[in-house]
């Protein structure tokens, strides 16, 4: 059967190997597959639930366009539009957020971990977040959705709303409850200078990731630089409970290679680090370089970048209006 993928990246800069592994690297397969009608979504209107630069949030559209195309995403196969072009992703949400409860939301995570201490300062939308990424979602009759393992709580809470929605306006099966994607392994890369931290976007120190603009002398020493601790490798992944910065270079080498964390144990067991992060280095070079360099070259043209967000804008309107049309209907106005 032929599966609707549905999956969005905030355009927030500085997208790096926990992207690109736990999200980007997926939707690439699925684009590839002719079965799936694929869309991804620059989510801006996500981006702003915290403070953004207006001239830097432009670029960063543009860049994570490049980023996606650099990756192997191709625009002919799949669409991929920005998020605050098609009105109905505000509609939606609005219209669920009148079905979503307090309740719910009140248990999202990540919204726990975003507006750390003083919760009173976040911004209202960084709260209602999850409603409009459900809004996202079901617009589509998406029936899969790509993410890395931080996105699974806000995965299910789209479910209990299209569920709620449902039963409460008494249309089975109007809006989809969609399946998430998640790698079964390797689906959280942490940061390279605290293996007990998620690699990310917003941490302070560039060395705690590896950016996908990184240039090869950058890579190397970033992992030069990775913590690690004194021991040699180990030779099961028992050894690797207490051990998160071996574990998360391991997972990142076994990801790269498409082999097993037992498979790459084996093979560097009782090694010290030094050579390991050689052996590293060379295969996220491999991987990082090319796509680096050609999201250098594609930011240059704007002009390119632009008409793929107008086309995919063209194709992901005329679905999402057809389906906030029938809200509409469906709750009487
Ligand atoms: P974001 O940049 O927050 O919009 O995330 C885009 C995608 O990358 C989402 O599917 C996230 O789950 C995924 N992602 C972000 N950081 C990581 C990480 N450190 N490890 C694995 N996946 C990640
Ligand atoms: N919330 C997701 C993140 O921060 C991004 C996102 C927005 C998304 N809408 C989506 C992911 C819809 C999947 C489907 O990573």
């Amino acid at each position: 059967m032929s599966k609707k993928i549905f999956s969005g990246v905030q355009p927030t800069g500085n997208l790096h190997l926990g992207n690109y592994l736990g999200a980007i690297k997926n939707f690439v397969e699925l684009n590839n597959d002719s079965q799936n009608n694929c869309i991804f979504c620059v989510v801006d209107l996500h981006a702003i639930t915290i403070k953004q630069d207006p001239i830097e949030l432009r670029d960063n559209i543009r860049e994570t366009v490049a980023t996606f195309i650099a990756c192997g995403i191709d625009p002919k196969k799949s669409i991929i539009f920005n998020q605050s072009t098609v009105a109905a992703h505000s509609e939606a949400a609005w219209l669920l957020s009148c079905v979503a409860k307090i309740g719910w939301l009140n248990r999202m995570t990540q919204f726990k971990e975003k507006a750390g201490k003083d919760k009173e300062k976040a911004s209202i939308g960084l709260y209602s977040y999850p409603i409009l990424m459900a809004a996202d979602i079901l617009l589509y009759d998406s029936t899969h959705v790509p993410v890395g393992e931080d996105q699974k709580q806000h995965l299910e809470l789209c479910r209990d709303i299209a569920q709620k929605f449902n039963n409460d306006y008494e249309v089975e099966d109007f809006l989809k409850a969609p399946e998430p994607l998640i790698q079964k392994e390797f689906s959280r890369i942490m940061s390279l200078k605290d293996g007990t931290k998620k690699m990310s976007k917003s941490e302070v120190s560039d060395l705690s990731r590896i950016n996908l603009t990184d240039d090869k002398d950058v890579i190397i020493n970033k992992i030069k630089k990775a913590k690690t601790d004194s021991l040699p490798l180990p030779s099961s992944a028992s050894e690797l409970s207490e051990r998160f910065e071996a574990k998360n270079l391991l997972g990142i080498y076994s990801s790269l290679t498409n082999s097993s964390l037992e498979k790459s144990i084996k093979e560097f067991d009782g090694k010290n680090f030094s050579k390991f992060k050689e052996k590293l280095s060379q295969v996220l070079v491999e991987k990082i370089n090319p796509i680096s360099l050609e999201i250098k070259k594609l930011i240059n043209d704007k002009k390119f970048l632009d008409r793929i967000l107008i086309d995919g804008y063209e194709k992901a309107n005329k679905i999402a209006n057809l389906k906030v049309k029938k809200m509409h209907e469906i709750m009487g106005f």
